[in-house]
């Protein structure tokens, strides 16, 4: 049904049209896309083999200990606002340990599907349907804490190969979607437009400024790369509305060092061969996939900088969770670990997750105050 349904988009749309069109309009579009309707929120609540960190009370209570210690400096009236919560489970966790501590402060969510709005509002707090990228809030009026877990994550991303002609790169090309004898497929065309320029230029400049990268000897032909164009506006978003505290973003994605330089691999959701050959297994778990793996999340860190954001914090997750517990803590945990490694407990398997060590980033960000 979503295959004919996105047989029928492309023709409306007049072709060939790119990877994130595709993505915004089965994933987010009319009344029947995925986080509009079909998100598989028993899954999620109830865990299956693969659940989300966000949902394990262990990793909402590792990140209220910064976020919190942060909120303490507003005396009661700072705000929490958490972007794209999901079904709300890290929510109802963080208000629960704010409560238990005697903390207070506002809650405030921010979701663009209905459904999970919906779940979210159930914990209290103020509560909104929008997107993150428009934001309901003044400008610099956020004193508190902005958080969003695998919200970059689930934007739509663009893909772009590099072409190398006699060895020189000569330009990119984009992955399109058209209809082809009633299938869907994929063929690539030149990349030209103002948003891809804008996004190559900035990396292209890092990448020449800081190692010496040259793009004719550093780029294989073909070398696949991903643009998230709203990561960008992401930042700008939420440095517009804080005035004085952190934005902490915990996402799956990559350094263009490491994308360029070791090539990367597709994850099974964000193949295009995947996608072409059906569509409908993309939704079977879209929430979990990690469209932003090809992705260069280096570059939330440059536009923050570039929007007068100071960068307090850019790594794995894993060190980020490592650096919030306390020493005795950690004497435990590596107790347990000698002493049963292969034991399946929730709190361990969350600080020694390899999966999570390679390509899931924290980044904070924080402002001072009015300036
Ligand atoms: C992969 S889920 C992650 C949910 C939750 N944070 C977690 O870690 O379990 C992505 C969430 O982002 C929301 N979302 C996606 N795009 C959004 C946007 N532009 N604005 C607000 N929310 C968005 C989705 O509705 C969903 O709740």
């Amino acid at each position: 049904m979503l295959q004919n349904r996105m047989r029928q988009f492309i023709a409306d749309q007049g072709g060939a049209i790119p990877f994130d069109a595709f993505m915004q309009e089965s994933l987010y579009g009319r009344t029947d896309s995925y986080y509009q309707s079909r998100v598989n929120i028993d899954y999620q609540i109830n865990g299956g083999d693969w659940p989300t960190y966000a949902i394990r009370p262990y990793f909402a209570e590792l990140l209220s200990r910064p976020i919190f210690r942060q909120l303490s400096e507003f005396n009661g009236q700072g705000q929490l606002v958490e972007l794209g919560g999901g079904t709300g489970a890290f929510k109802a966790n963080i208000l629960k340990l704010g409560q238990d501590q005697g903390l207070k402060f506002k809650y405030i969510s921010i979701d663009n599907s209905r459904k999970l709005h919906h779940l979210q509002a159930q914990y209290g707090g103020e509560s909104y349907l929008t997107s993150a990228l428009n934001l309901p809030l003044a400008d610099r009026s956020v004193n508190g804490v902005i958080f969003a877990n695998e919200l970059v994550d689930a934007f739509p991303v663009r893909y772009l190969r590099a072409v190398i002609t006699n060895d020189v790169f000569s330009h990119f090309e984009e992955l399109r979607y058209r209809v082809k004898r009633n299938n869907i497929e994929h063929q690539w065309l030149p990349a030209d437009d103002a948003q891809i320029r804008e996004y190559w230029l900035r990396q292209r400049e890092v990448l020449e400024l800081t190692d010496g990268f040259s793009w004719d000897w550093d780029i294989l032909n073909h070398q696949m790369m991903a643009v998230n164009t709203l990561q960008a506006d992401l930042i700008r978003e939420c440095s517009r509305v804080l005035n004085k505290g952190k934005i902490i973003l915990i996402d799956y994605g990559n350094t263009i060092y490491n994308l360029l330089r070791k090539g990367a691999k597709w994850t099974i959701f964000a193949s295009p061969d995947h996608l072409n050959t059906n569509v409908e297994n993309m939704h079977r778990l879209a929430y979990f996939a990690d469209l932003s793996a090809l992705v260069n999340f280096s570059d939330l860190e440059i536009v923050a900088r570039q929007s007068g954001l100071t960068v307090q914090w850019y790594g794995p997750q894993r060190h980020f969770l490592w650096e919030q517990i306390t020493s005795q803590e950690e004497v435990e945990v590596k107790k347990q670990l000698r002493e049963n490694p292969t034991a399946y407990t929730l709190n361990i398997q969350l600080l020694k997750n390899e999966g999570s060590d390679g390509t899931s980033k924290v980044l904070v960000l924080t402002r001072s105050g009015a300036d």
